[in-house]
């Protein structure tokens, strides 16, 4: 049997092993065929040295983008028990033991992306050695998925770069550039890309064994048992003040590495493949898991990998909050963009707001000041259509009114060529309303973004009859392009991620009317995953847009979108939230909260009720997981998957739930639909109502994924 994922050359007593012969434009992973053909290879290598002697091993990529992008996530879902995935990590392992233990220098020449298994490839080698290349970049981001680094990295990391520092990657899953795994001690030495493979040689030649490096003052301090116990004890404090205790990976993480610390490699790798293979195969870790599948998937379109983005060069309408975001965000991506707003102060809000998102770049030095130079000094803020004929992409960004906008296309689509695409970034208004303002409807679409730009990075697509696939597809290369995560929704009130969130925020409001404190509904929901609770949610997205949007789902789905009472009393008495510094809570110039409003508070109730938590959250997700049904229904998304994709990186719905409607699923469906029989009964037959979708899914005993 030959090789196919891998070459092989032996050369002057050298042996050259190049990773990613058949994946030149995809990532290489280590699938089951790259790992049976490496253990080829170095079967080869050590027969090799018996006879002849060799004198090296060099490791490098065919593939341009990346050197080894970690094990293939398919070995580890595939696995039906811990022991069946314990067995892969111990596979790895033993792989990477041999590779450790040749008695000849070995090396690692990294361009590109290096994760996971590529790391712990790499580490197994004696010396490691990276291109200058800002696309070059490693990382162990195991924890990210629930599990942790499985073939021998966790072992070996500390011993390279100390206790600290490891413990800062692998249980942040943190991603380094060059020139800070340089600082880190990761590496041996930075080149230019052309240059590493000979670098590599000379590494070899040199005969360079055992440790490069001198071994950091962290290194020392960590061999002392106490101070280790000190820092063990910090890193654990750390992950449950950031994690809240949700995650299980990284506090198992620390177990094992605590525990083993001092073991010898055999008895350290059985306790690392043995939590490899429970913390793999764990609900918590198939939850992230699917989660990084349906991110995957939304990369491709119709289900092959999204093609070339043809959009080269962007305007946008409105400087705005969020016109702002997108105009800086085109201008990252190198789309020279046009701003156009009407008014002069509003375009020097957006210059600002975009000279900021970039200054934050540079702050954290993932850019340099000529950058950000060249690239602010790109954004062309205008008062008119100067240059709209040369664009091959228009944002709509202005004020949330229907009549306002149309009169922008009609007059915009005179102003472009004929092949722009038009999109607007509406929040709740028609987009097959505003596509009867074009002569070409083919070209205009719904392009949602969400509030903050440069965080979110959920991108609502929404299509609409007159739209052409070209434009969607375009759209949706666009996205992925843009390293957004694109999902496509048919028009319809809300689209989808608003339409879901508007019931949970209605049915918090109602809380509160029905006599449930601030401090237990927020509560409710971070013991449940949220990243913050409702009343920071409405004052972030500020009363007057949730208002606002609240009200065109009710006036567009009826009662059972009917807001509560409190949310219009909210946004007369002018609690708009951090916008003008108080909400639920006061803030202070700088947006920082100072403590709860007691204006606000004087709203609510005077006697408060108590309400068993599970209770609380069954009254705010139960709706949504009826909503999400109704979508399914009107089969305004395909599958239960973009719903869940969407929420998570719309709202921050809790990631190791895997999504709302998987987490319905593992709830049981039955049991919801006789919670929301219930509450139907007991609190409001409109907005408990089950929906149909959901009832016949009971009725034939299936659940949202099958
Ligand atoms: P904003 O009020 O911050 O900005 C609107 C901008 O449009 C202003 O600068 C205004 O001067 C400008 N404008 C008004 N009429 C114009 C015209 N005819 N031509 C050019 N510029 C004009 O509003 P924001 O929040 O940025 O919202 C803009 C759009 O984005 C709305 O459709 C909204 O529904 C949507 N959206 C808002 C989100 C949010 O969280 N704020 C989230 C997602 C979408």
């Amino acid at each position: 049997m030959g090789f196919h994922r891998i070459s092989y050359k032996e050369h002057e007593g050298l042996t050259e092993i190049g990773l990613g012969l058949e994946s030149k434009n995809s990532l290489t992973v280590l699938d089951e065929e790259t790992f049976n053909e490496l253990q080829m290879a170095i079967d080869r290598v050590k027969k090799k040295e018996n006879e002849q002697g060799l004198r090296g091993l060099l490791f490098f990529s065919h593939n341009p983008k990346c050197f080894l992008a970690g094990i293939d996530i398919h070995l580890i879902s595939q696995c039906k028990t811990e022991s069946e995935a314990a067995e892969v990590a111990e596979r790895g392992q033993a792989l990477f033991n041999q590779i450790d233990d040749l008695p000849f220098p070995t090396v690692a020449c990294i361009h590109g992306l290096c994760l996971g298994g590529g790391v712990e490839l790499a580490l197994a080698c004696k010396g490691i050695i990276l291109s200058d290349h800002s696309s070059t970049l490693l990382g162990l981001p195991e924890v990210k998925l629930g599990f942790m680094p499985g073939f021998g990295g966790s072992y070996r990391l500390p011993k390279k770069i100390g206790l600290p520092r490891s413990l800062d990657l692998i249980l942040k899953g943190k991603t380094l550039h060059s020139k800070k795994a340089k600082r880190l001690g990761l590496v041996e030495g930075i080149y230019p890309k052309e240059k590493i493979l000979s670098m590599g040689k000379t590494f070899l030649l040199e005969n360079l064994k055992g440790k490069s490096l001198k071994e950091s003052l962290e290194n020392l301090a960590s061999d002392n048992f106490l101070t280790r116990k000190i820092v063990f004890q910090k890193a654990r404090e750390r992950i449950l003040k950031k994690t809240k205790g949700f995650y299980q990976a990284p506090l198992k993480i620390l177990d094992v590495m605590e525990a083993g610390f001092s073991k010898g490699r055999s008895s350290y790798l059985s306790m690392e493949s043995q939590a490899f293979g429970e913390l793999g195969t764990s609900d918590q870790s198939r939850n992230l898991q699917h989660l990084y599948f349906l991110t995957e998937d939304s990369k491709k379109y119709e289900d092959k990998d999204s093609l070339d983005n043809s959009l080269e060069r962007g305007a946008v309408i409105g400087a705005g909050t969020m016109g702002g975001g997108i105009s800086w965000l085109m201008a990252k991506n190198k789309m020279f963009p046009l701003m156009k707003d009407v008014s002069l102060e509003a375009l020097e809000l957006g210059v600002k707001q975009s000279s900021e998102n970039f200054m934050s770049l540079v702050k954290r030095k993932k850019m340099d000041y000529d950058e950000l130079h060249y690239l602010q000094g790109s954004l062309s803020p205008q008062l008119d259509y100067r240059g709209f004929k040369k664009v091959d992409l228009v944002v709509e960004s202005i004020v949330e009114d229907l009549e306002v906008k149309k009169k922008v296309f009609t007059q915009l689509e005179k102003e472009v060529s004929p092949k722009c695409l038009i999109v607007s970034n509406t929040s709740s208004l028609s987009i097959s309303d505003m596509a009867t303002s074009l002569e070409d409807p083919s070209r205009f679409a719904g392009l949602h973004f969400f509030n903050p730009v440069h965080k979110m990075s959920l991108v609502e697509i929404i299509t609409h009859d007159k739209v052409s696939e070209e434009t969607i597809r375009s759209l949706h290369s666009w996205c992925v392009h843009l390293k957004k995560t694109p999902i496509i929704v048919k028009d319809g009130p809300g689209f989808l991620v608003n339409r879901i969130l508007i019931p949970y925020l209605n049915e918090s409001t109602y809380l509160l009317e029905e006599g449930l404190s601030l401090k237990s509904l927020e509560e409710a929901c971070i013991n449940f995953g949220m990243p913050i609770g409702p009343g920071r949610l409405f004052d972030e997205i500020g009363m007057d847009i949730a208002s606002k949007v609240g009200k065109i789902l009710h006036q567009r789905l009826g009662e059972r979108a009917k807001p509560a009472k409190l949310s219009t009393q909210l946004e007369e008495e002018g609690f708009l939230g951090k916008k003008n510094g108080r909400g639920f809570y006061l803030y202070d110039d700088k947006g920082k909260e100072i403590g709860l409003n007691k204006d606000f508070l004087a709203l609510l109730p005077h006697e408060t009720i108590k309400m068993d938590e599970v209770q609380i959250q069954m009254r705010l997700f139960l709706p949504m997981i009826n909503e999400a049904a109704n979508i399914l229904e009107e089969g305004l998304v395909d599958h239960a998957s973009s719903i869940d994709l969407a929420l998570i990186f719309g709202i921050g719905f809790p990631p190791f739930r895997g999504g709302l409607l998987r987490y319905a699923d593992k709830e049981g469906l039955e049991r919801i639909l006789k919670a929301l029989e219930g509450f139907s009964k007991t609190v409001d037959p409109k907005r408990y109502g089950p929906s149909k979708y959901l009832t016949q899914l009971v009725e034939q005993k299936k659940k949202f994924y099958e």
